[in-house]
Formats: C-alpha cells, sequence, structure tokens
C-alpha cells in the first residue's frame, strides 16, 4: 500500500474530536480516516499533564501502528500535553494539534470581550496562557473553566433540561457581564454551541479551532505528498478505547448531525 492511501488518524479522549472529524471530511472527503476516542480514560481535563501526555502518546503509538500516515490531535487537552512530544518522536509524521481559536476572536472584534470555555487542564497550561498573552492587548479575554460539559456530550445528552440548567449556572455571571465573542476551547463543545448561543443571545460570535486544523492537516499534507490521489469519498473506521458499541453508535451520530 502507498503511503499516500494510508489513512489519517484523528485522536480526542472521547467523542467530542467528531468536531474536527466532520471539517476534516469536508476538506479533504477522500480521505480514509481512523477516529480513535480514549472515552476509557475521559474527562482528560481533569487529569494532570504527565498522565494525559502519557495517554496520548501511548494512542498516537497504537494508531501508527494501524498505518497512520498523519495524526491530527483532535483534543485541546492532550495537544497542550503532548503535541510538543510526539512532534520531537516523530518528526518525519505530519502531527497537527487543535488549540482555543482565541486569534479569530481577538482581532475580528478589536476591544471585544472573549469568553474561552476549555477543560481546567487546558486552561491551566502554559501553551494556553501564552496564547492568551499574546492577544491581551487586543481584546478582554475571560478564560472560564467548564469542569462537566464534556460528560453531558459523552452521554449523547445535547438537549435536556439538565444540560440546559448545567450551561445557565455556568454562564450565568457573563449574562451579567455580557461578552461580544466564545471560543469553544474543547472540541466536545461544539455539540453545545445550540444550547449556548441560545442562552447567550444572537450578539454572541462563537469561534471553534475545527475549520482551521482541518486546513493545517490539509497544507502539512500537501506539503509532504501524502494526499489521497483517489476520486472516491473515503471511509471512517471509529475505534474507542471503551469497546461498547453505544460510543461507536454515538460517534457516528455527532458526524451526522
Ligand atoms: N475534547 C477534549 C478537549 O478538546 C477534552 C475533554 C476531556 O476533558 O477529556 O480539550
Amino acid at each position: 500500500m502507498s503511503k499516500q492511501t494510508q489513512p489519517i488518524a484523528v485522536f480526542d479522549s472521547g467523542v467530542g474530536g467528531i468536531s474536527v472529524l466532520r471539517e476534516l471530511k469536508k476538506i479533504l472527503p477522500n480521505e480514509d480516516y481512523i477516529y480513535y476516542g480514549d472515552s476509557k480514560n475521559a474527562p482528560y481535563g481533569m487529569k494532570d499533564k504527565e498522565t494525559v501526555k502519557q495517554l496520548t502518546v501511548d494512542a498516537a503509538e497504537y494508531l501508527f501502528a494501524q498505518g497512520a500516515k498523519g495524526l491530527v490531535v483532535a483534543c485541546n487537552t492532550a495537544t497542550s500535553a503532548a503535541v510538543r512530544a510526539l512532534r520531537e518522536m516523530y518528526p518525519e509524521i505530519p502531527i497537527v494539534g487543535i488549540e482555543p481559536a482565541v486569534k479569530p476572536a481577538a482581532t475580528l472584534k478589536p476591544n471585544g470581550r472573549v469568553l474561552v470555555m476549555a477543560t481546567p487542564m487546558t486552561i491551566r497550561e502554559e501553551k494556553f496562557q501564552k496564547l492568551m498573552a499574546r492577544y491581551e492587548d487586543m481584546a478582554e479575554i475571560i478564560p472560564l473553566p467548564c469542569p462537566g460539559l464534556m460528560d453531558f456530550v459523552e452521554r449523547g445528552d445535547l438537549t435536556s433540561e439538565d444540560f440546559r440548567r448545567y450551561l445557565e449556572e455556568l454562564l450565568f455571571v457573563h449574562r451579567i457581564h455580557p461578552v461580544d465573542s466564545v471560543v469553544l476551547g474543547c472540541t466536545h463543545y461544539p455539540f453545545a454551541k445550540d444550547m449556548i448561543c441560545e442562552i447567550l443571545g444572537p450578539d454572541v460570535t462563537v469561534y471553534d479551532g475545527g475549520e482551521g486544523t482541518a486546513r493545517e492537516m490539509k497544507r502539512r499534507l500537501t506539503e509532504a505528498d501524502l494526499l489521497n490521489p483517489r476520486e472516491e469519498i473515503g471511509t471512517v473506521d471509529f475505534q474507542n478505547s471503551l469497546e461498547d458499541d453505544n460510543k461507536i453508535k454515538l460517534c457516528k451520530w455527532l458526524l451526522e448531525i
């Protein structure tokens, strides 16, 4: 099998990375994908950096052993813990990590108030602190750790009253002091976008890093001459560390909505 026809691996702590996979499929529809979620060890955002780094390196090894020609770390938390180490370990393989889309939010509305929703670990990490420092002259950046939000998405619960109450409580303080934009800095959160928009109202612009990450992977594969030349639509092989059919069904459903 030539390298160009090998699959692209997409990795997340659970089902959230499907929000990145759907952008990849729009921009690179002819590629085959392996989507691997580590739901057994989720949530990553509540763990320490060393643990998340080890879990991410183990997942990457598992995916490269299946012949992946490139890796998208479709998890902001895993990216902040491990992407640098992965690039050092595998310098010859295109590896792209997602990070919160602070840049477009801070630059498109000068002097705006930007709420960044992410996991506690992403917000604590140096990578995010540096990102925030880079744009703090252009906008007021308000980090908001969201412990527990990903669990609703892992259960496939995107519309319940419990979920609405959880989000209202989380966002209440920011309703009093309105924000101009919201950055969804965890790949699970785009699946909560409708509910977040309902709560915050129509004047808030919402950003996530999925599309930018997909574009970056396309650029890296083009540069390395690794794009799949065939014309048919590619496949997705869904895998999850929980080995639970319901997780795979949930992934397929999330890819369609
Ligand atoms: N989807 C992951 C992210 O983008 C985090 C969810 C978790 O806490 O495991 O940060």
